[in-house]
């Protein structure tokens, strides 16, 4: 794989660009400053401080707890170890949906305290006036459509969506409706392939996929999912790329056993 080193700062603009090439998106979560600094000079297009890390982080069940302060701190940390992606912040549950003036104050207070470049907020039509508000401060936003964690409760489950015919079309209107609000993009997760390559079609802004299948304009997974970090979840769209966890576990175990066993510090190894 090749990244572009002539790209300094990936850019909303920069992202058209890629569709219009048909040069593939690379997104990836990150929440703190060590792991962001990783995957930033690794040449990751775009990192998202998404509210997984009410999941990841925090070890809720949901992403529903995490409220604005807490996004506000993992996405600081993430903005300071960043020299070329383009640093796009979940909204958190709570912190949108109420009215759009609520929307517009809490975009601007991430904008404000992260220095983060762009925001994403989940859902369709009921968010429209909210992301038409934000961008009305130059904030650009990021749609986020079909499956979507902070309306778990009204899903009932993490299954994959728009399988029904009513459900696809909605979709369809949603992602078309989010591109004339002027959103930059649109993050689909876990809806049928031929779907998402449908929406990718029939819109200019690119669509990411997870769990979308590969005909859309890019890729994003949680990034603790994807090193093998975070145990007990194996969606079929998941691709472990190391097993960091089975890592961290054999140097942490060698660890307590050096020094059980006084072989740690050993005479180089102090002062
Ligand atoms: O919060 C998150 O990590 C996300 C991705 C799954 C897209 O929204």
């Amino acid at each position: 794989m090749s990244v572009n080193k002539e790209v300094r700062r990936v850019t909303t603009h920069t992202l058209h660009e890629m569709k219009v090439r048909g040069e593939k998106i690379s997104m990836l979560t990150a929440y703190d400053f060590t792991m962001a600094s990783i995957i930033d000079a690794a040449g990751i297009d775009v990192i998202l401080v998404g509210d997984s890390a009410s999941n990841v982080m925090a070890g809720h069940e949901t992403t529903l707890p995490i409220t604005l302060d807490q996004m506000i701190y993992h996405a600081a940390s993430v903005v300071r170890a960043c020299q070329r992606s383009l640093v796009v912040v979940d909204m958190p549950f709570g912190s949108y949906q109420g009215n759009s003036k609520e929307a517009l104050n809490s975009a601007i207070k991430i904008m404000k305290e992260t220095g983060g470049h762009a925001v994403k907020i989940e859902g369709g039509s009921e968010v429209e006036e909210s992301i038409k508000r934000i961008l009305t401060a130059g904030i650009p936003v990021m749609g986020h459509l079909g499956l979507t964690p902070q309306s778990i409760y009204k899903f009932g489950t993490y299954q994959v969506r728009a399988k029904e015919e009513m459900e696809a079309e909605r979709l369809k209107h949603d992602a078309k409706l989010l591109e004339a609000a002027g959103v930059f993009a649109i993050v689909l997760e876990k809806i049928p392939a031929k779907l998402a390559k449908e929406v990718a079609e029939s819109v200019e802004i690119p669509i990411i996929g997870i769990g979308a299948g590969a005909d859309v304009d890019g890729q994003v997974l949680v990034l603790h999912d994807m090193l093998g970090l975070t145990q007990n979840f194996s969606p079929r769209f998941l691709r472990r790329y190391a097993q960091m966890g089975e890592i961290m576990d054999g140097a942490v175990k060698q660890y307590i056993a050096d020094v059980k066993a006084k072989d740690f510090p050993n005479s180089k190894e102090q002062y």
